[in-house]
């Protein structure tokens, strides 16, 4: 035993290398005191689930149990319940994707695919390519793992092509080894952003040149409130591509279910690593999706979802455009949970924040979605949680709280450098 390190944990300093990666957001302490009811909250990404109706939910328990007790309680298949993965199949299909039940690997949530895929293909010093920001519990996995993370530019259509080619090139002539590009082209979170049909050709054409398997993370693809979903990347590659998908945000985020849809040689690996970590999926949160999906009318339940969605993005944008001072901008987000905010000049998102929680609302200071301290002009702002009415309000503070910021930088130069925070960190799960 050492007394080096923290005298608290006298086990610190046999941790693996992984383990010092990770590290607890420097903002957690903050975000207890801001998921009090007196603060209106425009950080958490939780989906509404009280959106859904609770008699069908305990009718659907209350059969599965009853029917399929000992199937639904027993341990089950490492790949994951094969009726929920061909029922996995019409999900998909809304987005374009064709595939074999055999393609799709059942995880516990898509948070845990992000972990196997990294698992099988990264060793420590490869790098990920992602988009600038990204979403950080990917981030916290390919720190975890001890990835290089390298951002690429983004604009308001998502991952430049550019932008990518260009990183891919330094990589090569710096004989560092890409082992994956991840993107999240709809609805993203943070950015609120999504690629059109034209830049997923570009980033897919990109991706197979270089010979680097594209990992597609697509949890808010059914999510967008105009027109039909965005067709999936891996719709036009099913040799190129891992996607992935999940339960989270079109039924419950509590029953952590989502999956991957991989090649062949790719889904064995998965399964294995999925095995040794967790043996099998839960059984009984596999089988109520799949009694749901059987039973319920799930497509018009999204259509619920995405209205409730619509609306409260309209609520965002609406006090934003009516109250933000000059110099504000954010993005318009198309569908999913997320609009991310620009300071005006000389404004520090991350300095801000206890100022804001003071004042009674919170948000994401962007520097968390950056693994190199860029962000600090941002932030995240989520509308899936709050009512219309507490999101306008929220607004009102927050303006509030910019402008004051403004006025302090106007008299005391800039606000930078009063928290610090370098790199990104471990969310607790309701902030990712
Ligand atoms: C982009 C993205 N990917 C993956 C996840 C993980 O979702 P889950 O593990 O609940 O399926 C989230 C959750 O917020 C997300 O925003």
């Amino acid at each position: 035993m050492t007394t080096a390190g923290s005298r608290l944990d006298p086990w610190v300093d046999a941790y693996a290398a992984r383990a010092n990666a990770m590290r607890a957001s420097e903002i957690r302490a903050l975000f207890a005191v801001a998921s009090r009811p007196e603060v209106v909250s425009l950080a958490g990404g939780m989906p509404y689930v009280q959106a859904l109706p609770v008699d069908m939910l305990t009718s659907t328990a209350e059969r599965l149990l009853k029917e399929r007790g000992p199937v639904a309680l027993q341990y089950g298949s490492g790949q994951g319940d094969v009726t929920l993965r061909e029922q996995i199949l019409d999900v998909i299909g809304e987005v374009g994707v064709t595939a074999h039940p055999d393609d799709i690997v059942v995880t516990t949530g898509s948070q845990m695919a992000l972990d196997l895929v990294t698992r099988v293909f990264c060793d420590p010093g490869d790098v990920v390519i992602v988009e600038a920001p990204s979403y950080v519990g990917a981030l916290g996995v390919f720190k975890a793992f001890e990835c290089e993370v390298i951002h690429v530019a983004m604009d308001d259509e998502g991952l430049v092509p550019q932008a990518l080619s260009e990183a891919l090139e330094r990589c090569e002539r710096e004989g560092k080894t890409v082992k994956l590009i991840y993107t999240i082209p709809s609805f993203h979170n943070p950015a609120g952003v999504t690629q059109g049909p034209e830049r997923r050709a570009q980033i897919l054409s990109i991706a197979q040149s270089a010979g680097v398997l594209l990992l597609e993370d697509d949890p808010y693809g059914l999510l967008g409130f105009e027109g039909e979903p965005p067709r999936a990347i891996r719709a036009d590659d099913a040799e190129g591509v891992v996607y992935l998908g999940s339960f989270s945000k079109t039924i419950a985020s509590g029953l952590r279910v989502g999956w991957a849809v991989a090649p062949h040689g790719v889904r064995e690996k998965l399964v294995l690593a999925a095995e040794a970590a967790i043996l099998c999926p839960s059984n009984y949160a596999q089988l109520t999706v799949s009694e749901y999906l059987a039973t319920q009318p799930w497509r018009e339940q999204i259509k619920t979802f995405r209205e409730v969605y619509r609306e409260r993005r309209d609520a965002l944008l609406e006090s934003l455009q009516a109250l933000m001072p000059e110099g504000t901008t954010w993005t318009i987000p198309a569908g999913g949970f997320y609009s991310w905010l620009t300071l005006p000049e000389g404004l520090d998102a991350t300095a801000m924040l206890p100022r804001a929680v003071a004042n009674l609302v919170a948000y994401v200071p962007g520097t968390g979605f950056y693994v190199d301290g860029q962000g600090r002009q941002n932030m995240r702002l989520s509308y899936c949680y709050p009512e219309p009415d507490r999101i306008r309000e929220g607004v009102r503070r927050l303006a509030a709280v910019i402008e004051e910021e403004l006025e302090l930088v106007q008299t005391f130069g800039t606000t930078h450098a009063l928290n610090p925070v370098t790199g990104s960190s471990v969310p607790s799960p309701d902030l990712a």
